[in-house]
């Protein structure tokens, strides 16, 4: 039988939630992945001390029998110096979300004013902080992430010793952004290297595809596979599998977030095997992580085997992408 072995997955971006959600949600990455960066937009979000120690407490105690190490993130303000170094050693990196722009985002930035940011901007670049960021405007939803290009580089101008991570990147006009500035890099999840618009809204509508940012269309998808295939080493794979419960997304006003968490890696192999390009599936899963954040998780092997696997229904009760679909990989174990 093929396999393929991924040493220490990482997932660059990860919602992990809260109270039960947290419980039936956080051990499905643990299994599989050494580590994730989790992201803060809780209500409220995580913002202070000790919010982060009080989330990452309560993370790792869904996760008492595998080794995963939650990266926390600290939800973006102007915050000043003083209070940065005070949480620098226990954060990865500082989101930034626009207000309002996703889920739980009412507390965001809501004008990028750069005299504003800079004495924080400023500081976590000495402290060396990195900034991840949610590049969306509130234009119309298609064009929002190009759109957002010009702040990307009013950033990535302004502070050329911050490392500022696009997160989950959708369009052309960011793989091509990345090598404009040094300081910039960039997370990709696994369903935006599978869907469009169609696969959204083309036929019937697919609550379980719909996600901030949109997926969007095929000339974009292919500027995505040909970075993430490559394994640029600014690219890295973050899932930003974003769990909501069945009837929040099967629900009039349908709540942005695609859940692949559990299938993420067999979902990669099938992509990357697709291309001929495993070889580089390493690099895109953990290694560019690494590097770009100076990890260094502790050993865990996962091995896949290419064998046909249906997706479950439903984990509790969340619906994964492509729920009772069959796909070509499987975890065959977790060393
Ligand atoms: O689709 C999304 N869901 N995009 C985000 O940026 C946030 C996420 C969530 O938290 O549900
Ligand atoms: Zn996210």
């Amino acid at each position: 039988m093929k396999t393929h072995t991924l040493l220490m997955p990482l997932d660059a971006h990860l919602h992990l939630r809260d109270g039960v959600m947290l419980e039936n949600i956080a051990p499905l990455s643990a299994y599989s992945f050494s580590g994730a960066i989790v992201m803060p937009n809780l209500v409220p979000p995580v913002s202070s001390l000790v919010d982060i120690r009080a989330y990452k407490k309560r993370i790792m105690a869904t996760v008492p029998n595998d080794y995963f190490e939650p990266y926390m993130t600290l939800f973006y303000e102007n915050y000043d110096k003083n209070f940065l170094e005070s949480v620098a050693d226990e954060i990865i990196a500082i989101k930034l979300y626009p207000a309002g722009i996703t889920t739980n985002s009412e507390g965001g930035v809501s004008s990028f004013d750069i005299a504003e940011m800079r004495p924080t901007l400023e500081a976590m670049s000495e402290l060396q902080i990195p900034l991840c960021v949610h590049g969306e405007t509130d234009g119309f939803v298609m064009d929002r992430e190009a759109e957002f290009m010009s702040i990307y580089e009013l950033l990535a101008s302004n502070f050329p010793n911050l490392k500022i991570i696009m997160e989950h990147i959708t369009t052309k006009e960011a793989v091509d952004m990345l090598d404009r500035f040094d300081n910039l890099y960039a997370s990709i999840t696994v369903h935006h290297l599978l869907l469009t618009l169609d696969d959204v809204v083309g036929g019937m509508m697919m609550p379980h595809n719909f996600c901030k940012p949109i997926a969007k269309r095929p000339e974009d998808l292919d500027a995505l596979l040909s970075i993430a295939l490559e394994a640029h080493p600014k690219v890295m794979f973050g899932s930003d599998s974003a769990p909501h419960p069945q009837e929040k997304k099967e629900s009039c006003g349908c709540a942005a977030g695609v859940f692949t968490a559990p299938i993420a890696l067999q979902l990669l192999c099938e992509i990357f095997e697709q291309y001929d390009k495993l070889d580089n599936l390493q690099a895109f899963v953990s290694d560019n992580a690494q590097s770009i954040y100076g990890l260094c998780p502790e050993f865990k092997e996962v091995i896949l085997e290419k064998r046909a696997f249906s997706i479950p229904q439903k984990y509790s009760n969340v619906v994964p992408m492509y729920a009772g679909e069959t796909i070509n990989w499987a975890i065959q174990s977790v060393e």
